[in-house]
């Protein structure tokens, strides 16, 4: 049976480090209720690259890892809520810069921290279908574009990243199992950022700030009883056990929300994966960039099954297996 295998993973992130200190100096808040609330004790902004540099040097290192010719690439997805421009996609030009061939689909997909797997989703979908052979998909958020670095609600919570990986279409028993994917708009309200449009002389509509507003409080309930449901939804339809997983690498939002998800699973804490410490939540970038890292550490051997899981704005979440 064909799969789509992982041959390869990159990252990237920003060099300027801020941290809770910084914080403190920004916004009323302390290291104490940020490492307490979230876990989070530093994050990497970007103060002169852009999305489209990010993603490329991410995607770069990705198919370094891989060993392979970007013109062997002939699908490029990328996860992103925070693209340069709002066309041409963040993809098309991580297909220009790589060198990649001309012709080849790329696009980017819109599903906030979730981004990633949905775009794994669908790179997945189209190798089994035996359309396409090698895939980069890639997940990169710069949220210090988008977070209103007055508000001491949310600012705290985000960083900068990206990470990557090359899908190979091979016959065998390791790659992706499965993947699931979720959304319910009614709860787009608890989480969202407006589009901040340009004045025209045909509508009247005021000009709001394009800052993200999220509800906490609902945000945290919705994320830990989805994130379980689709973790036990991906493990049912693989007929695996919790004690078959031998890596939990969850979305890297908050260390509260992730022990939530891992003991409704009644997964033990050292079998997860955590750098949000180091990163905060960097939306789509954050699973690769911590797979990434977990590959390069040598925590990840052949045969193991890896499980992801994704919650952001939308509302969506997702789920994957990947037998390594
Ligand atoms: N520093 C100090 N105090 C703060 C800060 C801050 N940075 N932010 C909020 N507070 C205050 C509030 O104003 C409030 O004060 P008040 O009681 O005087 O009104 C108090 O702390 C408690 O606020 P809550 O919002 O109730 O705090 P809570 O314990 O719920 O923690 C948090 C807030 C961390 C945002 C939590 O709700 C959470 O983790 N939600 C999930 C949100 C998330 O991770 N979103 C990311 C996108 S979705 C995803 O990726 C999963």
């Amino acid at each position: 049976m064909m799969r789509a295998s992982i041959i390869g993973t990159g990252s990237y992130v920003p060099p300027r480090v801020i941290k809770n200190q910084d914080l403190e100096r920004m916004v009323d808040t302390s290291d104490e209720w940020i490492t307490s609330r979230t876990g989070i004790k530093e994050r990497r902004i970007a103060d002169h690259e852009t999305t489209n540099e990010i993603a490329t040097k991410t995607a770069k290192n990705a198919l370094k890892a891989a060993g392979i010719s970007p013109k062997e690439i002939d699908l490029i997805i990328v996860g992103t809520v925070t693209p340069e421009m709002l066309f041409p996609s963040t993809a098309c030009f991580v297909q220009a810069h790589i060198g990649a061939n001309r012709g080849i689909p790329a696009f980017d997909i819109s599903a906030a921290c979730s981004g990633f797997l949905y775009a794994l989703d669908i790179a997945d979908k189209y190798i089994r279908a035996g359309v396409n052979k090698k895939a980069l998909v890639i997940g990169v958020d710069l949220f210090s574009h988008i977070v209103d670095w007055k508000d001491r609600n949310t600012c705290v919570l985000f960083g900068d990243g990206a990470g990557a990986v090359v899908l190979s279409g091979e016959k065998g028993k390791s790659g992706i199992l499965s993947t699931h994917i979720h959304a319910d708009g009614h709860y787009w309200k608890m989480l969202y950022t407006p589009l901040c449009i340009a004045s025209s002389p045909f509508h009247n509509k005021p000009l709001e700030n394009s800052f993200l507003r999220m509800q906490g409080n609902e945000t945290f309930k919705v994320a830990v009883r989805t994130m379980g449901e689709v973790c036990q939804e991906a493990l049912d339809h693989n007929g695996l056990k919790v004690e078959d997983v031998s890596l939990l690498i969850p979305h890297q939002a908050n260390m509260r929300i992730i022990k939530a998800t891992a003991e409704r699973l009644g997964l033990p804490e050292e079998k997860i994966y955590i750098n949000l410490d180091k990163y905060g939540n960097t939306s789509a970038g954050s699973i690769p960039l911590a797979l990434d890292e977990a590959v390069k550490k040598g925590v990840i051997k052949k045969g193991d099954i890896i499980l992801f899981v994704a919650f952001g704005g939308g509302f969506t979440w997702a789920s994957a297996v990947v037998r390594w």
